[in-house]
Parts: structure tokens; C-alpha cells; sequence
């Protein structure tokens, strides 16, 4: 117990940057539950709720992230994604707020008409550097910050999604901020479900399991693109220095991980059937809207889960919505 004193008194010590109001609501869902019987007593975390033109989950993590970026004084900020990448747009959109500069790069061919996160990085007058795949992102930021460098600017780069070992710790907080939840609710959760892809918001709440001792929790990552041996280890790169920086000995393990990646459909951001019944079902019953990429898919996962027969009547399930909501108008 004393260690896990150090540990949390260690957590904390880490600076962040608040950005935006980040204790979202948890509603309970009980229309949905009439239309799919199948459903546990389900509840959502309204990520979706965070900042001004739906910013979602990415925003715990980014005000880690720029804390640390202006400790080290830094003026520059430089991250990557896909045209349509929600991390992108709001990591330029909360470093302009901080007044940094932005640069971003983006895979994929340059769009005829601008439109939802890419409009936004245009309106900002983000400069944008195009490449063809996802394999070249890292090394042109790479080559981008050494450039930048030479020029006397000071960089922070910021892998993708925020999901290293310093904005992951935006969902350890987040776990804080459900048990307190719980709490209010007189309830505990039995299952806590999230969209995943670069393993930041699961490394984060993992660590936030161990240190707030929350072992009954299963929380289970629903993969938006890669497989659940790749995605488990985006996770343990960034929770094995977050349990080193707490001083932690104890090791995670692919074994401790829940990544479901088999509602991924033919992939990224294409809908699959499930998912498109669960985006029709909760807007339509609890106007409560999904998009595609991440929050559709957990809830598809959600669903087929319930229709296995996983949970027991009496589980308290908790959806979390990640937000992304504005690629519903790409
Ligand atoms: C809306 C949304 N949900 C979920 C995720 C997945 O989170 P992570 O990349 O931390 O696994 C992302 C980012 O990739 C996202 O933009």
C-alpha cells in the first residue's frame, strides 16, 4: 500500500495544461434497451461532450502532452494523422489556443473540397505536409522537426494519437474521474468498452485500474483498424515507462490486455452492418449520435457482445464515447 502511496503521490506531481471542463457526464441508456433487449444496463461516458466542435477523448491526453511541450520551451508543435484525423485537428486546434505553432502531417492525398477536421486545420492556417502512406508519417516528422530545428525553432513532436508515455496519463485521470462517478452513482462498473487504434486512451485507463485499485473492471478496447496483438503492444509501449515513472516494478503484460479486434469490418472508417445498426439505434432511441471510425464500432462490439451471452444480468456496462463526431460531415 505504501508504494502505491509513492505512486500516486508521483502521478500527482505531472504537470498538465488544462484545456477544456473534462468531467463529462455519464447518462444511462434505458430507450435503447427497449429497442435492443439484448443490452445489459448500459451506460455511456459522454467524451463526446468535451470542448467546443466536439474535441473528444484526445483533449485528456493533449493537456499532458503541452504541459510538458512548454516545460521544455518548446514553440513548435508537430503531429501526424490521416486527412480526416481528429487527433490532428484538435492537437492544432488546443496548440493554437496555447499559442504554439502547428504544423501537421497527414497521409493521403490532398482533398478536392476541404471538409469537417481538414477544413478546420485550413481555417486555422495549419501548414500541412502530405504523404502518401502511413509508414512515411514518423520519419517526415522526423525529417520536418530537424528542419524546423535548423531554422531556430523549438519542437515538440507528438506521436500519433498522444499515446505515448506522457499524454497517456490524461486517461489515468479519467479513471480518477469515473470512480468518483461510481461513487455519486452508488455504483460500480463491470465492463468499460472504448474505440481503440494507437493505444494511448487503454494504456492510460489500464494504468489507472492498477493504481486506483479497480481490478473487478474489464476494460476491453475495440479496434478501429489494427490487429489485437499490434494493438496491445501500442499499449505496453506506453504503460511500461508510465509504471517505471511511478516506480512501479510490477509488469503488464499482453495477458492483462482486452483488445477485440474483430469488428473492424473491411476497415478504417468503413461501416460494417453492426455498426450501422448500432449508429441508427442509439440516435434514434437516445439521440446519442456515433460516427463510423471509433464509436459505431465499439458499439457494434457492444451488441454482438451482449448477443454472446458475455455479460451477466446483473453487469453494469460502460460505453465510452470518444467523440470524432465531425467526420459524420466529411
Ligand atoms: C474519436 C476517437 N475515438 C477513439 C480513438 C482511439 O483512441 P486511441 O488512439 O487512444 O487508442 C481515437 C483516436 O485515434 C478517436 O479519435
Amino acid at each position: 500500500m505504501e508504494k502505491l502511496d509513492s505512486a500516486l503521490s508521483i502521478y500527482r506531481s505531472i504537470g498538465r495544461m488544462p484545456l477544456a471542463p473534462l468531467f463529462t457526464p455519464i447518462e444511462k441508456c434505458e430507450r435503447i434497451r427497449e429497442a435492443l433487449p439484448e443490452l445489459p444496463e448500459l451506460y455511456i461516458k459522454r467524451d463526446d461532450f468535451i470542448g467546443p466542435l466536439v474535441w473528444g477523448n484526445k483533449v485528456r491526453k493533449l493537456e499532458y502532452s503541452l504541459f510538458e511541450a512548454r516545460r521544455q520551451g518548446a514553440d513548435t508543435i508537430l503531429t501526424f494523422g490521416g486527412i480526416q484525423s481528429n487527433h490532428a485537428r484538435i492537437t492544432a486546434q488546443v496548440a493554437r489556443r496555447a499559442g504554439f505553432d502547428c504544423e501537421l502531417i497527414l497521409s493521403g492525398k490532398p482533398p478536392k473540397k476541404a471538409a469537417a477536421n481538414f477544413l478546420i486545420n485550413q481555417l486555422m492556417g495549419i501548414p500541412v505536409h502530405f504523404v502518401e502512406s502511413r509508414e512515411d508519417r514518423a520519419p517526415k516528422m522526423a525529417e520536418l522537426s530537424r528542419e524546423l530545428e535548423k531554422k531556430g525553432k523549438r519542437v515538440y513532436p507528438i506521436p500519433l494519437g498522444a499515446s505515448d508515455a506522457t499524454g497517456s496519463f490524461g486517461f489515468v485521470r479519467a479513471m480518477e474521474e469515473i470512480i468518483q462517478q461510481q461513487q455519486a452513482l452508488g455504483i460500480q462498473f463491470d465492463y468499460l468498452l472504448h474505440g481503440c487504434s494507437s493505444g494511448g486512451t487503454q494504456a492510460g485507463l489500464v494504468v489507472g485500474q492498477h493504481l486506483f485499485q479497480q481490478k473487478h473492471l474489464n476494460i476491453i478496447g475495440v479496434s478501429a483498424d489494427d490487429s489485437e496483438d499490434q494493438i496491445k503492444g501500442y499499449i505496453l509501449q506506453a504503460v511500461e515507462p508510465m509504471l517505471r515513472q511511478l516506480g512501479r516494478s510490477g509488469k503488464l503484460t499482453e495477458a492483462d490486455l482486452n483488445v477485440d479486434a474483430a469488428h473492424i469490418g473491411e476497415g478504417y472508417a468503413i461501416p460494417t452492418a453492426l455498426s450501422n445498426l448500432a449508429k441508427k439505434a442509439f440516435a434514434e432511441n437516445e439521440g446519442i449520435l456515433l460516427e463510423d471510425t471509433y464509436t459505431a464500432k465499439a458499439a457494434a462490439a457492444l451488441i454482438d457482445f451482449a448477443r454472446q451471452g458475455k455479460f451477466r444480468p446483473s453487469d453494469k456496462v460502460l460505453l465510452w464515447h470518444t467523440g470524432g463526431l465531425l467526420n459524420l460531415f466529411k
